[in-house]
């Protein structure tokens, strides 16, 4: 652990009393600018801590809720006057954004976020629903694209990269992106990305795009269906500081679409890739609402992920094929 996750570590295991610029350094073994500079790390990144003289440093307690309040003090000065919404209990933050869109007198605006800690009909993938139980971190942000509709594939790409970035620092997990939205720690599925679009009824053209991601962390217990495979985080950590760090790595990245060629986030994506280079399954528009249902899966090798996002596979017969992700899944094969 570097100087600063250890007095991060130490902050919060004190949270709500004061620990002293001497205790500290004598505690981590380390000088007291060390402890100072760290801090001064630690604020920039917003946590807030307060320092008084001849007291020494405090963490304010996190009380666990996300609120606008608590977001905005930790976003960075650009992104605090996009709108934030907050609910306790929604039926689907990608739902409720959809009606916001399609509702002339709150036209949200690109940046715009809304974030409910329970959904009674949380919306997966390929037409599956999302377990939402209460005290969980479901999250929709809302984009409006200035890029071409060919990009517009690599938003989920976009978020997944940024959301295992901030599981990484907030969390202090090393989580892995199993292609193509479904973010893993220690082998089992902690967050799943479901990017939705609106059109303009006119040109036909994309209007809006909604990147719904949804962390596990709720204590609840898993519905049979996925108790094998899903997973939650773990560690202590504060969400809205897992929230904040994902609004604003998603918007970083998918800012990168109108400017880059290549977005930088591919290479961070294909780093925390965890089917390059493994055997998967691959399961072609068969494997909708119920996983169990699986059939026809084709055994191959993950090649590479290219620039467009697609999964280059190639087949027990050396045949290579490039997969887009609409109606594909994959799944890694035992004790790979
Ligand atoms: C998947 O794993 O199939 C994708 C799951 C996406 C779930 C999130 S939770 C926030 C947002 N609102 C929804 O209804 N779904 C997404």
């Amino acid at each position: 652990m570097s100087v600063k996750e250890v007095v991060l570590d130490a902050l919060r295991k004190n949270s709500g009393s004061f620990l002293s610029g001497e205790e500290l350094s004598d505690r981590l073994d380390v000088s007291r600018a060390a402890v100072w500079k760290s801090i001064n790390t630690l604020r920039e990144e917003g946590y807030i801590i307060e320092a008084v003289r001849n007291r020494g440093y405090m963490m304010q307690e996190d009380t666990g809720q996300i609120t606008p309040d608590s977001l905005r003090s930790i976003l960075p000065p650009q992104l605090r006057n996009n709108d934030l919404h907050v609910y306790d209990c929604l039926d689907s933050t990608n739902l409720e954004a959809r009606r916001r869109l399609l509702d002339n007198s709150s036209s949200p605006s690109h940046g715009d976020v809304i974030i409910a800690r329970q959904q009674t009909a949380g919306r997966g993938r390929l037409g599956r629903s999302f377990f939402s139980p209460s005290h969980g971190l479901y999250m929709s942000i809302i984009v409006k694209p200035d890029f071409s509709m060919e990009k517009s594939t690599l938003v989920t790409l976009a978020a997944a990269a940024a959301v295992a970035e901030a599981v990484a620092d907030v969390c202090g997990l090393n989580p892995e992106i199993k292609w193509v939205n479904d973010i893993y720690c220690e082998g089992r599925k902690v967050c799943g990305i479901l990017t939705e679009a609106t059109t303009d009824f006119e040109s036909g053209q994309i209007d809006s795009l909604i990147i719904g991601i949804g962390l596990n962390t709720s204590p609840a217990d898993f519905p049979k269906e996925i108790s094998g495979t899903a997973g939650r985080l773990e560690t202590e950590f504060s969400q809205s500081h897992l929230a904040a760090h994902i609004i604003e790595g998603t918007l970083n990245n998918v800012a990168e679409l109108s400017r880059e060629a290549v977005p930088s986030f591919m290479e961070a994506y294909r780093k925390r890739s965890m089917v390059i280079g493994k055997t998967i399954t691959v399961y072609k528009g068969v494997y909708r609402k119920d996983p169990s249902r699986e059939i026809n899966g084709i055994p191959a090798r993950a090649m590479s992920i290219d620039d467009s996002g697609g999964l280059e596979v190639m087949y027990t017969d050396g045949t290579r094929e490039v997969l887009t992700s609409g109606e594909i899944s994959v799944r890694l094969q035992q004790g790979e």
